[in-house]
């Protein structure tokens, strides 16, 4: 199968030619091919990894237009402002996880802790989903949601009940609190890693994850995402 990043970046260099060229500006390339201004930005620590799957797999509960804007642009500028933001600094070369826990709660480095919480949440929600997914969970995840929850089909409820109430920009969340599994909500960046919670599965619910395909039916995504493409294997492997 062919990496959906084959397509997004040739795509982004096609437009950003396009532009130049429109433009009337002379494109001036350098050694790799690259205008200098994006082979300069590729030096910076690259926090965006490839999406598991190609932009079109999750056709048609999620669009590649979708994916394409929430990958290719939403969480491509959360990863490069973070790479932008730690340029130079004591903190280059450090990883999300270090990054979030050392801006969380801080006031004057919000914009690094949005960011770089922006970019590991899409980078987990992304993993959270999977072609043909959804279904029936593998009997060791299906017994531990029995246990939390009563049934898959409760989880589920449960689940679309708070993603869909999240207020505003946010994520819904199956995390795990020591051995109980929870649901959680959170808004904006914030991520359960800050509060010592081990992510399971994710939901993204800002609009730009759904607007799109489904406008304003948040609830209509996400009961389709729990449906159809939600990766129970992925969560039983964060269960460890
Ligand atoms: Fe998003």
């Amino acid at each position: 199968m062919k990496s959906p990043d084959q397509h997004a970046p040739s795509a982004r260099q096609t437009n950003r030619r396009s532009l130049l060229l429109a433009a009337g500006g002379a494109l001036i390339l350098g050694a790799t091919g690259l205008p200098f201004a994006a082979r300069a930005a590729s030096q910076h620590q690259n926090f965006l990894p490839d999406l598991p799957y190609a932009l079109d797999a999750l056709d048609p509960v999620l669009s590649a237009n979708t994916l394409g804007y929430h990958y290719g642009k939403h969480h491509k500028a959360y990863a490069d402002n973070t790479a932008k933001l730690i340029a130079g600094t004591p903190q280059e070369g450090q990883s999300l996880a270090q990054l979030i826990a050392a801006s969380a709660g801080k006031a004057d480095q919000v914009a690094l802790f949005n960011n770089a919480a922006q970019t590991w949440n899409h980078s987990f929600y992304w993993q959270s989903l999977r072609p043909r997914g959804g279904g029936e969970p593998p009997a060791e995840l299906r017994q531990r949601l029995e246990a939390a929850f009563g049934s898959t089909a409760n989880f589920k409820k449960e689940f679309a009940s708070a993603a869909t109430t999240q207020f505003g920009s946010g994520w819904a969340w199956l995390v795990a609190d020591g051995d109980r599994l929870k649901i959680i909500k959170t808004g904006n960046a914030d991520t359960p890693l800050t509060a010592g919670l081990k992510p399971l599965l994710a939901i993204d619910v800002w609009e730009h994850a759904y607007y799109l395909d489904y406008q304003n039916r948040r609830a209509d995504y996400v009961n389709a995402v729990l449906d159809k493409l939600i990766n129970w294997e992925f969560a039983l492997r964060n269960l460890g």
